[in-house]
């Protein structure tokens, strides 16, 4: 056939690592707690930025390097970046990707986060910790869409890499890795209880 697809977007997911995983992952559940109970500046900026949801990201946005756990999360995370600018051939001999941002979120029922990109960073991702069963997943929308001046509607079976939106099912002890230009959110979950993630950027420095 003579048509070829090009230009295609990547999004990684798997296991943070092999043994350990649940042990790892209830005991950073602890310290993400620990984190919004000790974060009343953030608890405050949370009111006005992130209604029903607690992120430290408007206070304590570099958790990687002031806290042993998330040290730890950042070395175990490390291991899948590689493996990810490989499957986009990316040429990272002249600088280092370094982990810039890790800030943690805490999403109640009502908590949204809006679509939104990571500018400035080459990728970014979460690590799941909480995920409640049938809470939202991680919504992505195709990057060319805002130049789909013209376009008609695509099947509903047409094929994956078709399709101009998709969301991950999110599920604790898993990391998803993305490019930071690629729009992402997560619509408010049905269930009550709380979705816990840790995300992070990677900046090549
Ligand atoms: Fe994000």
């Amino acid at each position: 056939m003579a048509t070829k697809p090009w230009f295609p977007t990547y999004v990684y997911e798997a296991p943070l690592q092999g043994r350990g995983n649940q042990d790892f992952t209830r005991a950073l559940l602890d310290e993400c707690h620990k984190v919004r109970e000790g974060d009343s500046a953030g608890q405050l900026w949370c009111q006005e930025n992130y209604p029903a949801g607690y992120t430290s990201y408007g206070t304590l946005r570099q958790l990687h390097r002031a806290l042993p756990m998330f040290a730890d999360l950042e070395r175990k995370i490390w291991r899948h970046v590689p493996r990810f600018a490989r499957r986009l051939d990316m040429d990272l001999r002249e600088a280092s990707l370094v982990m810039t941002d890790c800030w943690v979120n805490i999403m109640s029922r009502d908590a949204v986060h809006p679509l939104h990109l990571h500018p400035g960073a080459i990728f970014s991702g979460t690590f799941y910790v909480r995920t409640p069963p049938g809470c939202s997943g991680i919504h992505f929308e195709d990057p060319r869409l805002e130049k789909f001046v013209c376009i008609p509607p695509r099947f509903p079976d047409c094929r994956p890499a078709n399709r101009q939106q998709v969301t991950y099912g999110v599920e604790a002890g898993k990391v998803i890795l993305f490019e930071s230009w690629l729009r992402h959110g997560v619509v408010s979950s049905p269930t009550h209880d709380e979705r816990v993630s840790v995300s992070f950027n990677y900046a090549w420095v």
